[in-house]
């Protein structure tokens, strides 16, 4: 609580110098996009290259609006700290849309809807109740994190700087359950060769674009540019290639 307490004081204070306004980045002609890098099949590194969904839909956007790309990738909790200080001009690193975030930054309207699953080793807790006393891995800043905690019971909550740490947790036995996105959960489960397990779902959660608040022009942009994606068959093509499905809000 103390650490979001922190977080957000230091998104006020630092949030006076205004952001980029649509006209300006055109102008420019590259856009800069700020994600993670390690949060698969979202945004991620293969070899030296930065991809995923939110990668490739990302660059179709800016691609829509006519613009090039340059990407920057941080550490997942300091990604919207970074925005309001004019790093760079939006954020796209599967953020749910929460009433704490919103009071920090905007959001766009939703690029996927997804939830939070609980993962655990072949053997181990399932269901909500089954976390009764267990350990639970979850990357910190999330919304895993936030959900995890209202679940009355739990043994231990560890949290971890990247998802992947607490994937790690699971599959070494330091902790009995990793909960993350369900899509993200599946492909651990997948390449675990039976190791893991995909357990019940937390809870839903809407997934948008952060950008700094007062930019309405480019909050505009990136919003007709995905409504744009979603006709035009580009949304449809790039989720079939990650998921094998649509996964846009409904
Ligand atoms: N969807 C979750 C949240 O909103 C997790 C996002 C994690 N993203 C990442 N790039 N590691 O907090």
């Amino acid at each position: 609580m103390k650490k979001i307490a922190f977080a957000l004081v230091t998104l006020t204070l630092v949030s006076a110098a205004s952001a980029r306004t649509f006209d300006q980045i055109k102008k420019d002609g590259t856009i800069i996009i700020a994600t993670e890098g390690a949060f698969q099949p979202f945004n991620y590194f293969k070899g030296q290259t930065l991809t995923g969904f939110e990668v490739d839909l990302a660059n179709a956007l800016a691609k829509q609006m006519g613009l090039k790309v340059k990407w920057v990738t941080q550490p997942f909790d300091s990604l919207l700290i970074g925005l309001n200080q004019n790093r760079y001009d939006f954020v796209i690193a599967s953020h749910g849309i929460t009433p704490e975030r919103q009071k920090a930054v905007d959001f766009s309207n939703p690029h996927y809807c997804t939830g939070g699953a609980i993962v655990s080793r072949t053997g181990g807790p399932k269901t909500v109740a089954d976390l009764k006393g267990k350990t639970v891995a979850v990357q910190v800043g999330t919304t895993y994190l936030e959900n995890v905690q209202k679940v009355a019971g739990v043994g231990k909550v560890n949290t971890y700087p990247k998802d992947t740490d607490a994937q790690q947790a699971l599959l070494a036995g330091r902790a009995d359950a990793w909960v993350s996105d369900k899509f993200g959960g599946l492909d651990a489960i997948k390449a675990s060769s039976g190791k893991l397990q995909q357990g019940a779902l937390l809870f839903q959660e809407r997934i948008a674009m952060a950008v700094k608040k007062n930019n309405p022009t480019l909050l505009k942009a990136l919003n007709d540019a995905l409504v744009a994606a979603q006709k035009n068959g580009t949304y449809a093509k790039i989720s079939q290639q990650y998921f094998g499905q649509d996964v846009r809000c409904r």
